[in-house]
């Protein structure tokens, strides 16, 4: 157990994360990572993209691991009640960030259901399930997406913590446990792992075990710690632009203070200027007569 969490906590691969957005998913990051590399999946799709912070995680991960796989982001792009409602500039960015991965990535700016006519059946490894958290909503993704699935095929759960106001995930996640293989996270409202297949491959196999044999704290340490120093040099990087961007702007305002001044020189030392001299004095002069 000591040598495989060891070798992850050691691994630079698991903390380069390229592209910040806001999200409640952060801290997932370096176990989707994982999940990429080991289970080398051929098609990606996810549910519920938002600012497409664990979309970017995902296609840099199956560039940084060599592989091919084609990756599908479904969201229609209006935003629902618990994520909150957004207008068209949350996709322009998405857009934007996509350019990078557009040779394996596809947008599909849709609803749920109907991306499910879009995609084949048997034909996705590694599915997302990250959209409106109500247990209605959230078990009819599961379930209308489960014959997408290839039969070794991953599906992720976000939100299985999360036990307030419209969030039920927790309650369909406690139906799933008793019927599938699974592992799961807690930090970051919680994301839970389920194996559809007979056993899990590589070494997810080895990860498995280690939750099966009572050692799932020391895998959540692990994950857990390794996000703590990812999310921190994203803050880092975060507050270094915001800082840049401010002292931009500080610039700016002095350039144009600068070059007004220039201009009131340039104003005065005029011949016009100074040949007017006399009109301007008698207007100040009238003024002060007329608010006598
Ligand atoms: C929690 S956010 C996704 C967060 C994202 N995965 C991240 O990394 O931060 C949920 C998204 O699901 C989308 N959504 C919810 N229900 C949907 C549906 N039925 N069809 C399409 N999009 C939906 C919303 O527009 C919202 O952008």
């Amino acid at each position: 157990m000591d040598e495989l969490l060891n070798q992850i906590t050691n691994d630079p691969y698991f903390y380069s994360v390229k592209h910040y957005k806001q999200s409640a998913w952060l801290g997932h990051a370096p176990f989707m990572k994982f999940v990429v590399r080991e289970l080398k999946p051929k098609t990606f799709v996810e549910l519920g993209t938002h600012n497409g912070f664990s979309y970017f995680v995902t296609c840099q991960s199956i560039i940084e691991t060599g592989l091919e796989c084609k990756a599908f982001a479904v969201d229609h792009w209006i935003g629902d009640a618990q994520a909150g409602y957004f207008d068209q500039f949350v996709y322009d960015q998405v857009v934007e960030t996509n350019q990078e991965y557009k040779h394996f990535s596809t947008l599909l700016k849709m609803s749920f259901s109907d991306a499910t006519e879009v995609i084949s059946d048997s034909s996705v490894d590694l599915l997302h399930i990250d959209g409106y958290h109500s247990y209605e909503s959230v078990s009819e993704d599961f379930f209308s997406w489960l014959p997408k699935m290839t039969a070794n095929g991953v599906i992720l759960l976000h939100d299985i913590h999360v036990r307030r106001n419209t969030f039920g995930v927790y309650k369909l996640w406690a139906e799933i446990k008793k019927k599938y293989k699974t592992m799961e996270f807690v930090g970051s409202h919680g994301l839970g792992v389920v194996f559809l297949g007979e056993a899990p491959l590589g070494l997810f196999a080895e990860l498995f075990e280690i939750s099966n044999n009572g050692n799932l704290a020391q895998i959540q340490g692990t994950f857990g710690s390794i996000s703590d120093s990812v999310m921190q040099s994203l803050l880092h990087q975060e507050s270094a632009s915001l800082l840049k961007h401010t002292e931009h702007e500080r610039d700016s305002a002095f350039h144009e203070r600068d070059s007004a001044i220039t201009e009131r020189d340039l104003i005065e030392q005029s011949h016009i200027w100074r040949a007017s001299k006399f009109l301007r004095v008698i207007k100040i002069r009238l003024n002060q007569v007329l608010s006598r």
